[in-house]
């Protein structure tokens, strides 16, 4: 399968990481310029489509309606068209390409370069064999889930912008550490180790035990965990956490209404 990138940032990096160990595979890219990278750089927009067979929207939100003027003026003939760009939707895409066109959207997250991510799935024509074949490879890279598209605002803000809220809170924990006057990498280590043993809990008991009995076995009666979790409870923690998801989801249907 050869794979071509329509911007290569962030994103588009982090796919190349997790698919380029699989087999059969080729990669190159376009962007506004070229950059020390280990993949082919197309000079122009035509080249790199005549050397795909899948094409990656890999810009911003903002850029996406140029990108799509371009391609429109290439032969897509047999081609799939992969979009990870937040907010826009296939009908968008479709106004440019037209409807024939195989259009798969998909929202991804980082964790992709180490077939860590979950991504939501959906294409103007689901069950076309070259949209099944997208979503095989997104199995590999982690956890692929199909998706009404309407679902795509609520799943960007849990799993597209999920490692960054996890993150934010784990720098809570480490500026409450500051206290220990440990250096810095050290408190990031403790850290990592405290995340990878809780995620470790979950993954062995979470066919067995529901999230609440977990919390539950390790929290006895009358000692800290229990005055932390009232506090989180009186306090309503969880409803405040709530509302950094509903401002992400709002966001992202923000970007849909404008032009999606
Ligand atoms: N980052 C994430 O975690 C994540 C997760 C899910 C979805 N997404 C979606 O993925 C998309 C890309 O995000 P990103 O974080 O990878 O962005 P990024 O790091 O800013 O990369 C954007 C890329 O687009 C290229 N580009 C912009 N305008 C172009 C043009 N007119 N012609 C050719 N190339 C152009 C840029 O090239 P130059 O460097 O040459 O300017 C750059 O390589 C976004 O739409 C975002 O919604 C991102």
């Amino acid at each position: 399968m050869k794979h071509g990138f329509i911007g290569f940032g962030n994103l588009a990096k982090a796919i190349y990481r997790g698919l380029k160990e699989e087999k059969g595979m080729e990669f190159a890219y376009f962007a506004r310029s070229k950059k020390e990278e280990p993949l082919p750089y197309c000079e122009t927009m035509d080249s790199l489509v005549a050397a795909s067979d899948v094409l990656w929207l890999a810009v911003k939100p903002q850029d996406l309606s140029g990108i799509l003027a371009q391609l429109k003026e290439c032969d897509l003939e047999r081609k799939t068209i992969v979009s990870p760009v937040a907010g826009k939707s296939i009908a968008y895409i479709e106004h440019y390409l037209g409807k024939k066109q195989l259009v798969v959207r998909i929202m991804p997250n980082l964790a992709i370069a180490y077939r860590k991510s979950v991504t939501a799935f959906t294409a103007n024509r689901p069950n076309d064999e070259k949209a099944r074949e997208i979503f095989a490879l997104l199995g590999k890279l982690g956890k692929a889930v199909e998706l009404e598209e309407s679902g795509f605002d609520l799943f960007t803000s849990i799993f597209g912008s999920g490692p960054a809220f996890i993150l934010a809170f784990i720098q809570i924990f480490k500026e409450k550490m500051q206290e220990f006057n440990l250096p810095g990498p050290l408190l990031d280590e403790l850290l990592l180790e405290l995340t990878q043993g809780t995620t470790l809990y979950f993954a062995q008991n979470q066919k067995d035990y529901s999230i609440e009995e977990l919390i539950r076995n390790i929290t006895s009666k009358g000692g800290t965990t229990q005055a932390g979790l009232e506090y989180f409870r009186t306090q309503k923690i969880g409803n405040h956490f709530e509302g950094v998801l509903n401002a992400a989801r709002k966001r992202s249907e923000e970007m849909s209404r404008n032009g999606g």
